[in-house]
């Protein structure tokens, strides 16, 4: 059966046109029938019903995480925090961060000029009420990661390096391992034996008041927006280095409303959650309470999107049925070349991208001089084909290139040849039209 077959939306919308993966990926029938069968079946809240459903309901909740977990190389399924998207993780993140002061006024966030939205509002929001600073690190022409840049910006005020794998925008993915080397270099652990009783867990250097700490250990977090990555390709924390990493469902084939923060467990024990409530706490009483100390709780009060849980569950487990990450490569990336060729032969069409079909993933945004992007996005759907028109949720970047109105088309597995020809079509007429 071909891969089209098994997403009901094509069948639905015979002719649909889908080249918007990158906003939100369609689902398969494997997470539409699983979550289906699971509201029908097996629903009841977690952690409180010693009845057979609340356990079945429990048991899947966890299966999701440990599915979660071993797909982006994860110690442990409790390292697996539930969100509601990465938008959401990342400001639970940041905000934790403030709160367990590893930042303190004046201190340094590096992103990338690249980042989504997600992964620059956050940080702003910390600037705006506290004071610390944001940077933004170039790119080359190629659109990879100015490593020159980044390696001048870090100094002992950076504690944080928070940056998207691949960009939601060029699609270029950036070489982690390779900022992980970096940053192993210029923040290598000074060589004396470290004070007794110091210093017991991975971030407690950077915790304010020790500030003896910053002498010998000065490495700042690693933060990894996964959003663009884990729909496309293998991703793995440990062979990055990172310290936490963040994605969200919708764009891996799970329903929206469920979003993935990982980080390593010591850094999820250092850390003080910003919400709390149920399941999130030890002990109430009318004047205080106390925080949850077990992992994942501390971070999920309240009842989580089970069904998202278990659309997860489902996504990954379909990704696995196809024959895991490598085929789903596979599949992509000779729709890559293909577009990538078509390109070449489009001169009319300006690229915000790189042309290296080996670091990139199949989001090409693009602009054709004259023309608004906004009538390309409306011709192309009175013609069947979705795609995104504006700045998609980058203006610093979009900025930073002098383009503010931009087309997006987006790649996923359910894509054929056949799209990409017709999409190739209609723009050239579209260009025809409107010029
Ligand atoms: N973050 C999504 C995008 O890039 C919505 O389009």
């Amino acid at each position: 059966m071909s891969i089209k077959k098994g997403f009901p939306i094509f069948q639905t919308h015979p002719g649909l046109i889908y080249l918007d993966s990158t906003a939100t990926s369609q689902k398969p029938s494997h997470v539409i029938d699983g979550v289906a069968e699971y509201l029908s079946s097996s629903y009841a809240n977690i952690h409180r019903g010693s009845y057979d459903i609340s356990e079945q309901s429990e048991k899947l909740y966890v299966e999701s995480k440990e599915i979660v977990a071993k797909n982006i190389g994860a110690e442990n399924w409790r390292e697996i925090i539930y969100t509601a998207n990465s938008t959401y993780a990342l400001n639970l993140l940041a905000q934790s961060i403030w709160r367990t002061w590893i930042l303190k006024k004046w201190d340094k966030v590096l992103v990338s000029i690249v980042e989504h939205h997600a992964n620059v509002v956050p940080w702003l929001i910390l600037k705006e009420d506290y004071g610390i600073e944001v940077e933004y690190i170039e790119i080359n022409d190629d659109y990879t990661l100015d490593m020159d840049d980044l390696s001048q910006r870090l100094d002992d005020k950076v504690k944080i390096v928070s940056l998207a794998h691949v960009s939601n925008t060029t699609g270029q993915i950036f070489d982690l391992e390779k900022v992980n080397k970096l940053l192993d270099e210029k923040y290598s652990p000074h060589p004396t034996p470290l004070p007794e009783g110091e210093g017991k867990t991975a971030v407690s250097h950077l915790i304010s008041g020790e500030t003896d700490w910053r002498q010998w250990q000065k490495r700042p977090l690693f933060i990894v927006d996964g959003s663009q990555s884990v729909p496309h390709f293998a991703v793995d924390v440990k062979k990055i280095g990172c310290d936490a990493m963040f994605f969200t469902g919708h764009k891996v084939f799970a329903d929206s409303g469920i979003g993935v923060l990982w980080a390593k467990e010591e850094l999820l024990n250092e850390l003080k959650p910003i919400f709390s409530g149920w399941g999130a706490i030890g002990r109430v009483e009318q004047e205080s309470f106390t925080h949850s100390t077990t992992l994942p709780d501390k971070f999920e009060p309240g009842t989580p999107n089970l069904s998202g849980a278990v659309s997860l569950l489902k996504a990954f487990e379909y990704i696995e049925s196809i024959g895991g990450y490598e085929k789903l490569e596979k599949i992509e990336q000779e729709l890559v070349d293909y577009t990538l060729e078509k390109l070449e032969n489009t001169p009319d069409i300006q690229l915000i991208g790189g042309k290296d079909k080996n670091t990139r993933v199949g989001v090409f945004t693009f602009y054709v001089p004259a023309v608004h992007s906004f009538d390309i996005s409306d011709y192309l759907a009175d013609n069947n084909i979705c795609v995104r028109a504006g700045q998609h949720c980058a203006e610093p970047f979009m900025e930073h290139e002098g383009q503010h109105h931009t087309c997006r088309m987006s790649l996923h597995i359910y894509n054929t040849t056949e799209d990409i020809d017709k999409f190739f079509e209609v723009l050239s007429n579209a260009i025809n039209d409107l010029r």
